[in-house]
């Protein structure tokens, strides 16, 4: 169990799907919280944590692709809690389409967003880390893009294997000012990105599309929210303290089957 008791964390995309789910696990553990979103929804995700768990909890309304708005969202961090000790930076978007008809803006908007927006967050907060002698970092990398991909996710994989490199760099980059970098490489989680994604691939059943992902999973379905919020939980506190610079799978063995037939089972 992660001690997050006090520790100050700053996580990005916690409206909905997965940042909502690591927020309500670090508001388990005890933690103080700004939660940053495009979404006004992030300030009824903040009620409903206080309420449930009685921690404090601040919000940010902006885009994790402006730089500006990310030095911001620390500043009001630090003034309020005094500190940040952990970033979770999650926010993160896919859009799928054959890549020969892949837009440059489509391209652009996952380098904006899921590259440049992680790029933000940690320049935002490490100025506060190495103040304060040291913190965490956990990056929302994925399975796609460094290990596994599926047609039509070109400019997400391009963009989530960049986030594999900026965690190994910055690792050891800051690892003598004591500022861990990690990185989670999850499979699928049944999120309002998922589902879209399921959507976009069979818009007349995307049901099946999700059945279907949880049958290619050796442990026969989709992560919950919490559990990624489990592994983010331990990564941002002291008991990982030796950890850095490393890629977290989570994906319930989806990417080790080596051949379909093959095998006892
Ligand atoms: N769900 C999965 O199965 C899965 C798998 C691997 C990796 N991931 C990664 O996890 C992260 C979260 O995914 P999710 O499934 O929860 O997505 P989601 O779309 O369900 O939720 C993303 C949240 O981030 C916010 N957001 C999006 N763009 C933003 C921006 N520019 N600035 C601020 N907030 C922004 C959205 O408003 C939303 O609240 C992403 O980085 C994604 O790539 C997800």
């Amino acid at each position: 169990m992660a001690n997050l008791k006090d520790k100050v964390a700053f996580i990005t995309g916690a409206a909905a799907g997965l940042g909502k789910g690591i927020a309500e696990v670090y508001a388990k553990y005890g933690a103080k919280m700004m939660l940053v979103d495009l979404s006004e929804d992030v300030e009824d995700v903040a009620d409903e944590l206080e309420d449930a768990y009685g921690v404090e909890v601040i919000t940010y309304v902006g885009n994790v692709a402006d730089k500006d708005e990310m030095i911001e969202a620390a500043q009001k961090t630090a003034e309020k809690f005094g500190e940040i000790n952990i970033a979770c930076l999650n926010a993160g978007i896919c859009r799928l389409a054959p890549f020969e008809e892949m837009s440059d803006e489509m391209r652009d908007l996952h380098i904006d967003v899921n590259i440049k927006g992680t790029w933000n967050g940690c320049q935002a907060v490490i100025p506060y880390m190495l103040k304060q002698g040291g913190g965490a970092i956990v990056i929302a990398s994925s399975v796609t893009g460094d290990l596994v991909a599926d047609p039509g996710e070109a400019g997400y994989a391009m963009s989530k294997a960049a986030l594999v490199g900026l965690t190994k760099c910055l690792a050891v980059e800051y690892a003598q000012r004591n500022i861990r970098v990690n990185c989670s490489q999850l499979g699928y989680a049944r999120t309002p990105m998922v589902e879209k994604m399921a959507l976009e691939s069979a818009p007349e059943d995307p049901e099946s599309v999700i059945a279907g992902i949880a049958g290619n999973v050796p442990m026969g379905r989709l992560a919950t929210p919490e559990e990624v919020g489990e592994l983010f939980a331990f990564l941002g506190s002291e008991e990982s303290s030796y950890i850095t610079g490393a890629q977290f799978v989570i994906d319930g063995a989806a990417t080790l089957p080596e051949t379909p037939g093959m095998g006892t089972n």
